[in-house]
């Protein structure tokens, strides 16, 4: 439940996002190539691109793990900083887990913000599936729970921003139903969802636009219906077609 003493998670509070000239180089590896972009929208924003195209690095720098080349980020006029990120919430496309049970996984989260809130605990892991787990040591859990386990756990510091890498990557089609609605109910909360997926079918079902980068370049940034209809790029066109881009 929401706590009403706190500021209910505000979509346009961080928002803009700005992205300016942004570079990420590895040596001589140019990884990310001079992209601009301003998100202000609310809703689902979802990066695609084939594999390697550089999807994580961008959602990285976005949050503020990684420091640009050169370039920057600043949310709603702010550069970066721990103030920004602890308003965010980031899940990895490998699920970091503490070493502990799946309910203290939890209760770690939310006792560092609330107070223990065991009500709150059991919600969050009925909403991904988990409680008939939650005593179970997190680390035994299978690849897909685990994933699940990491976006409950990010669910519970309420942040204003959630930043998703391939949140179902090893996750079954049911599974992948129930994340995709408790991300959907996310998002009626007010909460600005930066989704990284490489399946078409998600994008689809749950893009409000779509960034699109293709070697670590900026193809599009179309509005879902838009992109999904008539990508204006040749590398966009021929990924939802199936054919590899690389
Ligand atoms: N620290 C690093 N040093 C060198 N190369 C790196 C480093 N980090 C990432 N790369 C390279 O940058 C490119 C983009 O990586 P990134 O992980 O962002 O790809 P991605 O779009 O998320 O791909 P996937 O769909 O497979 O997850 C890849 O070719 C990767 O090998
Ligand atoms: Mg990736």
């Amino acid at each position: 439940m929401p706590d009403a003493s706190r500021p209910m998670p505000g979509a346009a509070s961080l928002l803009p996002l700005e992205i300016s000239s942004l570079r990420y180089d590895v040596g001589e590896d140019r990884l990310i190539d001079n992209i601009s972009l301003t998100i202000d929208s609310s809703g689902i924003s979802v990066i695609m691109g084939a594999n390697g195209a550089g999807k994580s690095l961008l959602l990285r720098l976005i949050h503020g793990l990684l420091r640009p080349s050169g370039g920057d980020v600043r949310w709603n006029g702010s550069a970066l900083n721990l103030a920004t990120r602890q308003r965010q919430a980031l899940v990895f496309q490998k699920p970091v887990l503490m070493r502990r049970s799946v309910a203290a996984n939890i209760d770690f989260v939310l006792k560092s913000r609330d107070g223990q809130d065991r009500q709150r605990r059991d919600q969050l892991l009925q909403e991904a599936g988990l409680y008939r787990q939650r005593q179970q040591p997190a680390r035994l859990l299978s690849g897909g729970e685990q994933q699940k386990l990491a976006l409950a756990r990010a669910l519970a510091t309420e942040p204003e921003v959630l930043l998703l890498d391939e949140p179902c990557a090893s996750i079954d089609s049911a599974s992948t139903l129930q994340i995709e609605n408790l991300l959907r109910q996310t998002r009626e909360r007010g909460v600005k969802i930066i989704l990284v997926t490489h399946d078409i079918g998600q994008a689809r079902r749950l893009a409000d636009d779509v960034v699109f980068i293709h070697a670590g370049r900026l193809r599009e940034y179309q509005p879902a219906a838009t992109f999904f209809d008539s990508p204006k790029s040749d590398e966009a066109g021929a990924y939802l077609q199936g054919r590899i881009v690389i």
